[in-house]
């Protein structure tokens, strides 16, 4: 059996979503300590949906797969739903990632949590 699904081929090779959003109404960086790797997710949000979303990855293919993957799942949805998103959803929606690559969809799911947070104290403010 192929290590990696076609899904995850697909999101490694074609991320969705690369890039940077200049005016973004929340922004979340995250890194893991072990390997090194950094994702930094940017949202834009308008009447609490989430209208676009952009992401950079400094890391290895199942991270870039994870955060192409988590911006589908929450574009065009209201923050509720993307603050529950989890990194098991994102790997199940990859059609799985290895056991010793989970960890590169959790970097996803803190990511986006991060930007959300960043959202919710903007708005405080
Ligand atoms: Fe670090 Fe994948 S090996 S996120």
């Amino acid at each position: 059996m192929a290590l990696y699904s076609e899904k995850v081929m697909d999101h490694f090779l074609h991320p969705r979503n690369v890039g940077v959003i200049e005016d973004a109404d929340g922004i979340g960086e995250v890194g893991n300590a072990k390997c090194g790797d950094i994702m930094k997710m940017y949202l834009k949000i308008e009447n609490d949906i989430i209208t676009d979303v952009k992401f950079e990855t400094f890391g290895c293919g199942s991270a870039i797969a994870s955060s192409s993957m988590a911006t589908e799942l929450i574009k065009g949805k209201p923050v509720s739903e993307a603050r529950e998103l989890t990194n098991k959803a994102v790997a199940e929606a990859l059609d799985g990632l290895p056991d010793y690559k989970m960890h590169c969809s959790v970097l996803a799911e803190e990511a986006i949590r991060s930007a959300l947070e960043d959202y919710e104290n903007k708005k405080k403010d």
